[in-house]
C-alpha cells in the first residue's frame, strides 16, 4: 500500500513517485511514513534535501558546486520561501463561536503555509482540543520532522509554566481539588466586573475563586459549598483578601439553597472530576449536580451563568449563549480555559 507526500505518492518501500521538477522532488526523496503526529493524518517524517544545483522555479542555486553563476536574488529569494514554508496545514472543526486566529495563532480561513516549527507548534497546540463537543482537527502536509514535534512539545511544556495565575496573594488555603478546579483570580475578577454590584449566589463556591472575585466587585454574595473542609477554607481566603464580610458562607447542598434563594445573578461551576472517567465530551447530564441545581432555580435568578469544561457538548444545554473563555498569561492565552454559558432566568 502506498502513501501521500503532499502531492506525491510514496510506497511502502519509500520510493517517491515523482512528478514536476526541481528541488521540491528530491526534498521529498526523504520521506517516510511515521506514526501519526498530527491530530489527524498518518504523518510523514522529512530528511532535508542534499543540495541541489536547480532551485525552485528552475533558478541556480547560489553557491553550488560545479557553478558559479549567480542566481538572480529574487529567484533565490522565492526559492527560499517554497522550500521553507512547505508545510500547508489545515485546521477545521473550530466552532464559530471560538476567535480561531487566537486558537490557531493564525488566520486559518485562510491556506497556511508555514515551516515546520510554526506548523508544529500549531498541531500541538491543537492537539486533543475539543470545543463545544467537537475535536478540533489539524492536518499536516506533508509530514513533519520527527525533531521539529518533539522541539514543539518541549516548547509547549515550558509554555505551559506560564500559565495565568490561581489566587494571587500569599496565604490561602487550597485542598488538592480546589486547586484544580480554582478559577484564576485575573479571569475571575474579569468576569465578576461584568456584573459589578450585582447580587450573587456561588452555587459551588470550592475554595472561593469566583465567590472572592465577585466580592471584590462589590457584589452581595452568597457562597455555598457541600464540602465543609472546603468551605472553610474559602472562608479563610475570603479573609486573606479582605472581603469575608461581604460573603455569606452556606454550607450545604445547593440543590436546596438555590431554590430558597433569589439574586441577580445564579454562578454555578460544578465538579468537572466525572470528565476524566468519560472519554466522550461531556454533556449536561455529565457533570452533576448541574442539571439538578438549574431545575431547582428556575424563576429565581435574572442570569445564569455556568462554568463549563472547554469540550462540553453546548447542545445539551439548549438557549445558552456560549462564550470561550482564554487564558490570560504568555503560557495559556491561545487555550480555551472554559466555557461561560449564559441563560436568562425568571422566563
Ligand atoms: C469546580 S469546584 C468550584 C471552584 C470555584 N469556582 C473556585 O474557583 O474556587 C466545585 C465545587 O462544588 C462543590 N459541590 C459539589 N456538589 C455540590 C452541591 N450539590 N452543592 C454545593 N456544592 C457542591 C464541590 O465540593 C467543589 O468544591
Amino acid at each position: 500500500m502506498g502513501s501521500r507526500c503532499g502531492s506525491e505518492s510514496i510506497s511502502d518501500s519509500g520510493t517517491v513517485a515523482l512528478s514536476g521538477s526541481g528541488l521540491r522532488q528530491r526534498a521529498l526523496e526523504g520521506c517516510k511514513r511515521v506514526p501519526a503526529h498530527s491530530t489527524d493524518a498518518s504523518a510523514l517524517v522529512h530528511r532535508p534535501p542534499r543540495r541541489d544545483p536547480i532551485g525552485a522555479n528552475g533558478a541556480l542555486d547560489e553557491g553550488t558546486a560545479g557553478s558559479r553563476k549567480r542566481a538572480p536574488r529574487a529567484s533565490s529569494a522565492a526559492a527560499r520561501a517554497t522550500l521553507v514554508n512547505r508545510h500547508r496545514v489545515t485546521v477545521s472543526g473550530i466552532p464559530p463561536w471560538v476567535d480561531a486566529a487566537r486558537l490557531v495563532g493564525h488566520d486559518p480561513k485562510r491556506p497556511l503555509w508555514l515551516d515546520a516549527h510554526d506548523a508544529a507548534d500549531v498541531a500541538e497546540r491543537l492537539r486533543n482540543v475539543v470545543l463545544g463537543g467537537s475535536p478540533v482537527r489539524v492536518v499536516v502536509e506533508p509530514g513533519l520532522p520527527r525533531s521539529a514535534v518533539r522541539d514543539a512539545r518541549l516548547r509547549a511544556a515550558r509554555r505551559r509554566r506560564r500559565r495565568t495565575a490561581g489566587f494571587e496573594r500569599s496565604g490561602v488555603r487550597l485542598d488538592a481539588e480546589g486547586r484544580v478546579s480554582l478559577t484564576p483570580e485575573a479571569i475571575a475578577l474579569r468576569l465578576a466586573r461584568r456584573v459589578r454590584g450585582a447580587s450573587v449566589v456561588d452555587a459551588c463556591a470550592g475554595c472561593g475563586g469566583n465567590a472572592i472575585a465577585f466580592a471584590r466587585a462589590g457584589c452581595p454574595v452568597v457562597a455555598i459549598e457541600i464540602d465543609p473542609g472546603r468551605l472553610a477554607m474559602a472562608r479563610h481566603n475570603a479573609r486573606v483578601y479582605g472581603v469575608d464580610s461581604r460573603i455569606r458562607f452556606v454550607r450545604g447542598d445547593a440543590r436546596d439553597w438555590v431554590a430558597r434563594l433569589s439574586a441577580d445573578l445564579l454562578f454555578v461551576d460544578p465538579p468537572w472530576g466525572g470528565t476524566n472517567a468519560i472519554r466522550r465530551p461531556p454533556t449536561l447530564h455529565d457533570l452533576p449536580p448541574l442539571e439538578d441545581i438549574l431545575a431547582a432555580a428556575r424563576g429565581r435568578y435574572e442570569r445564569i451563568w455556568v462554568k463549563a469544561p472547554a469540550a462540553f457538548v453546548v447542545g445539551s444545554l439548549p438557549g445558552a449563549r456560549v462564550e470561550p473563555v482564554f487564558g490570560l498569561a504568555p503560557g495559556d492565552r491561545d487555550r480555551v480555559k472554559f466555557l461561560l454559558l449564559e441563560l436568562s432566568d425568571r422566563s
